[in-house]
């Protein structure tokens, strides 16, 4: 198996990191594979901003908790079965502010690609990850404005999701590939 498939088959969602940060060169060539993401028409709807400040992680997980507690009581529960972290406490976060595109929704998808490609860079690098759509309910309420203005996020642009990355604490096992979904027409 080739080193890409490899990757593709080792990633494995990580919801419980260390304290060890990624070095600078890890997350400047994880920014790099970032950017090398495809998207609709080449429009690169997204920027990517690289967050390893842990008072900040942590005044956004606060609110995001506040806020899921507020508009979703059941997930909410649900994270909190889980043991009531929305990070993990990973040392670092990639977000991805994107732009309204047209036709409707069409950046979701250049949302999805660039979180992926940002999974599988850390994944070569030996580092865990895990994608965080659960991010974006830190912007959910009052603090909006305050983090887009404390991520310098551009004008126009809104939290998609983010990315943790980081190191595990043991390692993961990658979810089980049901082969009924896959169908060869010949
Ligand atoms: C768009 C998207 C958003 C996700 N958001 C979260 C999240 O907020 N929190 C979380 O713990 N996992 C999140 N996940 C991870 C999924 O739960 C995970 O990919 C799935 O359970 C399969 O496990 P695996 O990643 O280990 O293969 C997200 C995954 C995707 C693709």
């Amino acid at each position: 198996m080739n080193e890409t498939l490899k990757n593709i088959k080792e990633r494995c969602s990580c919801r419980d990191f260390t304290e060890q940060s990624p070095t600078n060169e890890q997350l400047t060539a994880i920014a790099q594979a970032a950017i090398q993401s495809p998207s609709g028409m080449n429009r690169q709807f997204w920027h990517v901003i690289v967050v390893t400040n842990k008072e900040l992680i942590s005044e956004m997980e606060k609110e995001g908790l506040d806020n899921l507690r507020e508009i979703d009581e059941s997930l909410y529960q649900h994270v909190k079965s889980r043991g009531g972290a929305l990070f993990y406490h990973a040392p670092c976060m990639v977000f991805f502010p994107i732009k309204a595109a047209q036709p409707a929704g069409a950046e979701l998808i250049d949302l999805g690609i660039i979180a992926q490609n940002t999974v599988l860079a850390a994944t070569s690098l030996g580092l865990a990850s895990v994608h965080c759509g659960l991010a974006a309910f830190a912007f959910a309420g009052n603090k909006n404005a305050y983090f887009k203005d404390k991520l310098k996020f551009p004008n126009g642009y809104e939290c998609g999701m983010a990315v943790l990355l980081g190191y595990a604490t043991s390692p993961g096992t990658p979810h089980e590939p049901d082969q009924s979904k896959i169908l060869f027409i010949k």
